[in-house]
Order: C-alpha cells, then structure tokens, then sequence
C-alpha cells in the first residue's frame, strides 16, 4: 500500500469538506464530491462557503491540485481506494435521522465499484447503519470481496473545524475487518506517527511529533455509538450546567463559581460547563433526538436524553423571562442583540437559539436592532429585516438608543466592548447576558444594570432614578 492513498469524499459540508482538504494536507490525493453543481464551482474557484479558520489557506494550496471537485460520483470512485460519506443526516419529524442520502449514496457507489474499495461513514449515523450500506451494496450486486464499510465518527467542531481535525483528542476507527483497518490506519499515519507535526508548515494545534493522537480500533457499531454518546454526553453536561445555574439563581449563588469548582475535579474536567442559553447547531439538537429515537427502537428506556432537551428548550424562556423581568414588560421595547450564530467563531444559524429568541422577542411586540460579526447573511434568509428588525454594522450601532442590550452569543469581541461607550449609547443602561461574557462588578462599576446567568443580577441604582424622571 502506497503512503498515498486515493480517497474520495462526498459531501462538501463542514465535515466534508474540511475532511478533503485535511487528508490533502496529510499528503493524500482526493476527489470531492456535491451534488450541488454551484457549490463544486465556487470551491473550484477558491470560495470556501463557510467561516472557518485556516480553510481558505488550504483549499487555496490543494484546489484543482491535491483535491479536485467535482458533480459526478460514479466517475470519481471508480478508481478510489477508499470513500468518505459525509453527506447530511437531517432530523426527520419524529427525531430520527433521516438516512435517505446516505442510502443514494451508497446505491450509487454500488453501481461503479469494481475493485476492493473501503466504505466509510464520516456522517453521524445510528448504530444499525453500517449494516444497511452493506445490505444495499450487496442487493446491487456487489460482490462481498469487494468492499468493507468502517465507521470513522468526526469529532469536529465549527469554528474550529481544520485545527480539531488534525490535532484530534482520539481518531475512531471502527471496523470487523482487518485490511479495511489497515487502509484506515495508513491514512491517518501521519498523525498517529507525529510525522506532521513535525513539519514547518504544520497547521497549530495542541498535538506535537512527542504527543501523536491515539487511534482507538473498535467494532462498527462500537464507534457508531462513540459518535452519538460522545455528542448526547457533551450536551447532558450542558444541560446539566443550566439547571445548576437555575438553581443558583434561586439559592443567591453564582454558577460560575460553581462550575470552576466541580471542574478542578479531574473526573469531571471543566470543559463544556458553561451556563448560557441552550445548545444548538447542527450536531447537538439532531444527534441527540437521535440517539433517543434509536434507544427507542431498540427497546431501551433512555428517558435521560428526553430530560436534557427539554431542560434545553426550557433555558430559552427562562432567558425571554429574564428579559421581561429586566424590563417589566416588552410590547415596544426597543432591543440591541448582540450575536446571531449558535456559538462564536462561525457564521453557522442551524438551531441557534439567538434566532430563537429574537423570534420569540419579536412576537412579544419588541423591535431589534441586530449584529452578528458574521452571521448576518444567513440571518437576513430566515428573519427578513423589516419594521420590527433592522441588521446593523457593529455592537455600537445596536446599542445605540435602546431599553437594552443582549448577548446571545459567545464572540471573543463581544467580551472587551467599551463599557463607558455602550453606558452613553444605550436609552438605558441594561445589559441581559446570555453568556456571562462579562464580571457583574465590572458591569456594576460601569454604570450598568447587568443580568446573566446563574449569576446574582446588578443593579445600578441610578437607573430607577431614570426610568422614573
Ligand atoms: C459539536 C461537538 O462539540 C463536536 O464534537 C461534533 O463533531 C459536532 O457537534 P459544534 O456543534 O461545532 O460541535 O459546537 P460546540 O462547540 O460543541 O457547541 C455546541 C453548542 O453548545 C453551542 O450552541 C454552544 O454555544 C453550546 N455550549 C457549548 C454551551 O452552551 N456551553 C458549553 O459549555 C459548551
């Protein structure tokens, strides 16, 4: 086997397309694939489609190089060694994931494989998935000789896509046979043998040629799990973070305190115990409702994960009500909001709860003055500006002349705004925080009634002296 391997991805999403240009940096040769014949254009023209760190620098040194794109599938897999699915699972009405798309997919793949070719699953798929590709490989004809499917579940998150990709906690490679693990082995050799980061040019990251990533060999179904348990867990302690941030607000104590506290254990670790607004995006919301649907099918009780959604949708109305507390009533309100992306760092909106909420302050009768560093475009698809929502230019502008201002999302600039600015702007000095981006003391030295989360509020007590005049 070559330290080359041809490999084909389809799918030009977050994980496919991050995943193309990745392998093309580990000095693989690959093909990418979308159906959608504009996006194949723009990313042969160099437009990466989305905000993500480091993705422009390497579609520019690999596009029409070491990654080509293109719309035909059947052509790009016939001499590939190996095959990505990293099409979308979108949620189906009842929570489960809709895998209509893989299956054309793996249809399609059937009908021009001729010599051995590894098949793997890169989407987030349910535990009984790998079979049915194989299933459907064989009901086309298929001979098994010619093909493993393996299950090689991405951990990435937005924002941060290119760097998590390369510098990964674990790689999960999850398969019954012994040469598809050998060809999933040689890929990501690279990075298990620290060879790449070795290497000048070698994109940053925590993972250095003295700390290489482990690479975890399981059964499919194993790292089928991995995947929709590593994501459901990260969510649990989410949630269960917001509920222990709920039940500071009633006790007078401040969750983040408390949070540093459980996070020094080691056990427990502090990452991913930040109180705010509720998850969203596009893995938690759908991989979670997911992973309960295939509990469901499979006879088990896993009424836990019923209990992280609901203590989720649960945090955006305690949120709205925070917002009417602060300001008594909200019919003609006038509001700043400060982040429309599910989480900073990306320009992503899918279940953000920031569209959430603004949608919901908006049928309450509020009028919005919008930002987002780079979300606005997708915002402006789903929320149209109108008479009772204007997108403005930067944090200022939103401030300027409002009853208050909210931050709905975790931008790094949201957290070092001008306080004294913001102060002289705003018709009131109110600040409601989704994200305890700031120190109530700071706030409270500002001159600013400052509401967040788990957190006491602060009163500024001039304020009461102004709504009253
Ligand atoms: C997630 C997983 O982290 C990643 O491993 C998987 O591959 C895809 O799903 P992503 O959706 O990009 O990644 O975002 P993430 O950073 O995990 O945040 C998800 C949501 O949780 C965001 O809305 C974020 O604001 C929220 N969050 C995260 C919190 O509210 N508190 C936290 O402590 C961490």
């Amino acid at each position: 086997m070559s330290d080359t391997i041809r490999i084909v991805v389809v799918g030009s999403g977050y994980v496919g397309l991050v995943a193309a240009v990745c392998f093309a940096e580990m000095g693989h040769n690959v093909v990418c694939v979308d159906n959608d014949q504009r996006k194949v254009d723009a990313l042969r023209g160099g437009d990466s489609l989305i905000h993500e760190d480091y993705l422009p620098e390497l579609l520019e040194r690999y596009r029409n190089a070491k990654v080509h794109f293109t719309s035909d599938l059947s052509e790009a897999t016939r001499d590939a060694e190996v095959i990505f699915i990293a099409v979308g699972t979108p949620q189906s009405g009842s929570g489960v994931a809709d895998l209509s798309y893989v299956e054309a997919v793996a249809s399609e793949i059937a009908r021009s494989l001729t010599t051995y070719t590894v098949i793997v699953e890169k989407s987030t798929v349910p535990v009984y998935t790998n079979e049915w590709i194989r299933r459907v490989m064989e009901r086309n004809g298929v001979a098994r000789n010619l093909f493993d499917v393996v299950s090689n579940p991405e951990f990435l998150r937005e924002g941060t896509a290119v760097a998590d990709f390369l510098h990964p906690d674990r790689i999960v490679v999850g398969t019954d046979s012994a040469r598809a693990a050998a060809v999933l082995s040689k890929i990501y050799e690279p990075l298990t043998n620290g060879s790449y980061y070795a290497q000048v040019d070698a994109i940053d990251g925590f993972r250095s040629a003295h700390e290489p990533p482990p690479l975890l060999l399981t059964s499919t179904k194993s790292a089928e799990i991995i995947k929709h348990a590593s994501n459901a867990f990260l969510a649990l302690k989410i949630s269960f973070i917001n509920a222990v941030s709920n039940l500071c607000e009633a006790a007078d104590a401040d969750v983040e305190q408390v949070a540093r506290g459980m996070g020094m254990d080691s056990r427990i670790g502090p990452r991913f115990l930040r109180p705010g607004i509720g998850y969203g995006g596009s893995c938690f919301p759908k991989d979670v409702a997911a992973f309960r649907c295939v509990a469901e099918q499979l006879g088990v009780d896993f009424a836990l994960l019923s209990e992280v959604e609901a203590i989720n949708a649960d945090q955006k109305r305690r949120f709205l009500s925070k917002v009417r507390s602060a300001l008594w009533t909200l019919r003609g309100k006038k509001l700043g909001v400060l982040g429309l992306a599910f989480k900073g760092g990306t320009d992503d909106i899918r279940e953000s709860p920031a569209i959430e909420l603004v949608q919901m302050l908006i049928a309450e009768g509020c009028s919005i003055k919008a930002f987002d560093p780079a979300a606005m475009a997708r915002a402006e698809q789903v929320l149209p500006p109108g008479p009772n929502l204007r997108y403005v230019s930067d944090a200022y502008a939103a401030s300027n002349d409002v009853d208050a201002l909210l931050i709905l999302t975790d931008w790094a600039e949201f957290s070092c705004l001008d306080l004294q600015r913001l102060n002289m702007l705003m018709r009131y000095p109110i600040v409601v925080d989704g994200r305890n981006l700031y120190d109530p003391d700071l706030m409270l030295e500002n001159g600013i009634t400052y509401f967040s989360v788990g957190r006491p509020a602060k009163h500024h007590v001039h304020e009461f002296a102004a709504v009253g005049a």
